[in-house]
């Protein structure tokens, strides 16, 4: 029997490369409003932006017809603090790969909102369980009630850079997660239009616990001067098919988030053969971020 979302009101946090995806395919596959909150009004006004140059391309190549790009922009509204996430049934956190940034977040969406509102977090690594443990109300203990129930709302749900082509949503269980959180969590991914894997709650999951050490491998070689960063790209794009190398990719991803991701499956895992790479540490020191910040491995010159 297929699991109804019942979700009419989404909520997505962070406006970033990933938010303005995940409020993307909310608004045009899963057609519910969305709401959408970031700290920084730059952001927002440049993700809105965004947005409306991805329907104008989907209505370009015939993709989506005008009013149906019309509707969901009309779908998407702006929110001033969490507080704004009251009548959502479902919130997505997709702010930056930072723990206590994550855990202040929940812990005030806790405090704000229905304990029947789902709260997920698009993390890249970082434990589910930890987050959800986040949101026990004040005063109350895991083991009470309130604080089952609370944490029980929390999931994993992990989308692809960029969301609106990439097919994959993973699903992650805390270790609290109730089996509903779990399954109208997969039917709202189904419902956005993606694909849905599961994986444990470990460091990196399955999606990260494999492509992060690959860059990170990757990035150590170029730091070793074994070979140029074209070099080392072109040997993954032109001898294992992969669509861009792994320099490339960090890029994409930002260097930043790969930084944070590698760090915790390293702190998670206890294991040396996880230690960042010290050009990957130094570059994101400078606030080479990758393409969002216009340098990275490569150039990216403003449009
Ligand atoms: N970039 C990727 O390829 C990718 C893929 C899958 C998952 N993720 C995960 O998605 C999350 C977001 O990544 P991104 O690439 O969109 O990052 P990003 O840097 O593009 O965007 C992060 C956004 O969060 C906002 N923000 C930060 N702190 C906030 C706060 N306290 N309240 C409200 N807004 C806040 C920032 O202003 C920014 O707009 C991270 O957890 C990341 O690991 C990233």
């Amino acid at each position: 029997m297929s699991i109804s979302h019942g979700i009419r009101r989404a909520g997505v946090i962070g406006a970033g490369q990933m938010g303005l995806g995940i409020a993307f395919v909310s608004a045009v596959h899963a057609k519910v409003p969305v709401l959408l909150h970031d700290r920084s009004s730059a952001q927002i006004k440049s993700g809105l932006s965004f947005f409306d140059k991805l329907l104008a391309k989907d209505v370009s190549k015939g993709k989506l017809t005008s009013e149906a790009a019309k509707e969901a922009r009309d779908r998407v509204a702006v929110v001033d603090d969490l507080k704004g996430f009251k009548d959502a049934d479902l919130v997505v956190e997709a702010v930056s790969e930072n723990l206590a940034v994550k855990q202040g977040i929940f812990r005030t969406l806790s405090a704000e909102l229905s304990p029947k509102t789902i709260l997920a977090t698009n993390t890249s690594s970082i434990s589910i369980t930890k987050i959800a443990a986040s949101t026990i109300p004040e005063g109350k203990t895991a083991a009470d009630p309130e604080g089952k129930e609370s944490a029980s709302r929390v999931v994993g749900l992990h989308f692809f850079n960029p969301v609106p082509v990439m097919k994959l949503v993973e699903l992650i269980a805390a270790a609290q997660t109730s089996e509903e959180t779990l399954n109208r969590a997969r039917a709202y991914a189904s419902a956005c239009g993606k694909e849905v894997t599961y994986s444990k709650d470990v460091p990196g999951f399955v999606a990260n616990g494999l492509l992060m050490p690959f860059i990170n491998e990757a990035i150590l070689m170029l730091e070793k001067g074994i070979a140029t960063r074209e070099d080392i790209d072109k040997t993954l794009k032109l001898g294992m098919n992969h669509p861009m190398g792994p320099l490339q990719l960090a890029d994409f991803i930002g260097l930043d988030t790969c930084l944070a991701i590698q760090q915790t499956i390293h702190n998670g895992t206890g294991d040396s053969k996880y230690r960042p790479s010290v050009l990957l540490e130094r570059m994101v020191d400078a606030q080479w971020y990758g393409k969002k910040s216009g340098k990275g491995f490569y150039d990216y010159p403003s449009e």
